[in-house]
């Protein structure tokens, strides 16, 4: 299996090919609902990338047509959007509880624990954790798994979705009393009535832009239905995740269709609240009785932290890591987070979504890009000079934000490498997935020079498997960089 990968295993420490296959054995399916699939591994003759007909081995053997610089092992297996982005999450069970559109799929994971060899004993990291597929994919297998996450709003969807010791009855007893609360406030409220207690307005920038008033005011009572009842802490998460779940793109002014949310005119549709809310909600249950039915348990936590220094004792070394660091695109987390970010009272102020912005690795907006657009960043540890610099040099003659902006993204990549290399346990592997972007017309090959900034900071580069091109542009893949700690 690992072969069909291209990843050179001999060159991975301790081989048992049979690890995972074992772990899936033993488990067997995880409930009628959640068939174990096989890793991904294609079959049929397929057009590959470059538009010929192809089998596998032989794709695996392609040269880029834009040749690499990198002298680091790529090989080239497609996956489909279906199979490695957020949409194969969306019918799961506990995936589909939030869509994160810049997720990988559960799918992905498993094929990245699989290529890893990972065994039932083995502990797991995602560093950059975002809604936890890799957290919740892996506690469906039964290993123990920990998340660091900056942002407030996917740190409280990660570690609410993990929690799966709640009792379906008592779920089923909270929705009916939430449903008993809201109707009676709903009855006794109208659109006018918000600014006003307890139908506090988010204090997000145009909050009418992103909600219609008779929208915004259902899903408010919604939330204090939730929040005010006689509801265990757990279940009150569990409905206010419920709740962010459908606020987004199903209650809001908004569309996912592309990577970012953009605003749309929904002054026609009819927007049932409750019964959107009660749907998800619905499902959730569902798949929290199946989880008890099927014996699953809690081995997971996410930690609110910056991956960059984490400042956290975990209770094991660390075996694996299966991660994606955001993209050196313009998307901002916090910019798409906002309108939970605010709906929820994670945040207050703008500020505090400025100061995450500045913090957050990846795409920035407002003041986080003013102050990227002044001086000239230079690359930390100086070694990463030799690595990007030709690229940033290059960016720079054009634009110095964005050539300042590529430094940053990969300076804290590095941070986030060094900060985690004591957390491993020696002959840790790690799978980063990452995407090349193309910047002022400057290719940006994010997987080689990752697998080069991995083996400045003392690891050895297994393998780079492409997977997935891009539909944003030619040559633009998405890429599983596979490391070890020797
Ligand atoms: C590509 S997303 C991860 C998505 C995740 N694989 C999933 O399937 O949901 C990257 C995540 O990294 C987080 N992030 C960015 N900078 C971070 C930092 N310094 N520390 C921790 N998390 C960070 C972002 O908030 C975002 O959730």
């Amino acid at each position: 299996m690992l072969s069909c990968q291209g990843i050179n295993v001999a060159r991975m420490p301790g081989v048992q090919q049979t690890n995972l296959n074992y772990l899936l054995g033993v488990r067997g399916r995880l409930s009628p609902r959640t068939p174990t699939r096989a890793p991904i591994v294609d079959k049929k003759p397929r057009i590959d990338t470059y538009g010929n007909l192809r089998d596998n081995r032989s794709m695996m053997s392609d040269k880029p047509p834009t040749p690499s610089q990198s002298e680091l092992p790529l090989t080239y297996r497609s996956i489909p959007a279906q199979q490695a982005t957020f949409k194969a999450g969306i019918a799961a069970p506990v995936h589909g509880w939030f869509r994160l559109t810049p997720s990988f799929g559960p799918d992905l994971v498993r094929d990245m624990l699989t290529a890893m060899d990972t065994a039932p004993q083995d502990v797991i990291l995602d560093p950059f954790s975002g809604a936890s597929t890799t957290l919740i994919e892996c506690q469906q297998h039964g290993l123990t798994a920990y998340g660091f996450e900056i942002n407030p709003l996917l740190h409280f969807v990660g570690q609410t979705s993990l929690n799966w010791a709640l009792d379906p009855a008592d779920l089923r007893r909270a929705l009916a009393d939430i449903a008993a609360r809201y109707e009676r406030l709903d009855r006794q409220t109208t659109p006018a009535d918000l600014g006003t207690a307890p139908l506090h307005i988010p204090p997000i920038h145009q909050p009418f832009k992103w909600w219609r008033p008779d929208v915004l005011k259902r899903a408010l009572i919604i939330k204090h239905a939730v929040q005010h009842g006689d509801i265990p802490a757990p279940v009150r998460d569990f409905f206010r995740l419920a709740l962010a779940g459908v606020l987004v793109p199903d209650l809001s002014n908004v569309t996912l269709g592309r990577l970012q949310l953009h605003f749309i005119d929904r002054s026609a549709d009819t927007i049932d609240v409750w019964a959107i809310f009660a749907a998800h909600a619905g499902r959730m249950i569902n798949d929290v009785a199946d989880l008890a039915a099927a014996g699953q348990r809690t081995t997971s936590t996410v930690f609110h932290t910056d991956a960059t220094r984490p400042g956290v004792s975990l209770p094991h070394s660390i075996t694996r890591v299966i991660t994606s660091p955001p993209y050196p695109n313009r998307y901002s987390y916090v910019w798409n987070t906002r309108p939970h970010l605010y709906f929820f009272d994670f945040f207050d102020r703008p500020v505090q979504a400025a100061n995450l912005d500045k913090r957050t690795i990846g795409g920035t907006w407002g003041t986080a890009t003013s102050i990227l657009a002044k001086g000239e960043l230079t690359p930390d540890p100086p070694a990463l000079g030799a690595i990007i610099g030709p690229t940033a040099d290059a960016i720079r003659a054009a634009d110095n934000l964005m050539a300042n902006y590529v430094v940053k993204y990969f300076n804290l990549v590095a941070a986030q490498v060094q900060a985690m290399t004591p957390l491993l346990a020696p002959g840790a592997r790690v799978a980063y997935v990452v995407g090349c972007s193309r910047i002022k017309g400057v290719y940006v090959e994010t997987d080689t020079l990752l697998g080069r900034v991995f083996e400045v900071l003392g690891y050895r580069v297994d393998g780079i498997e492409r997977f997935r091109r891009r539909n944003s542009g030619k040559n633009l893949f998405e890429s599983i960089v596979y490391a070890y700690k020797p």
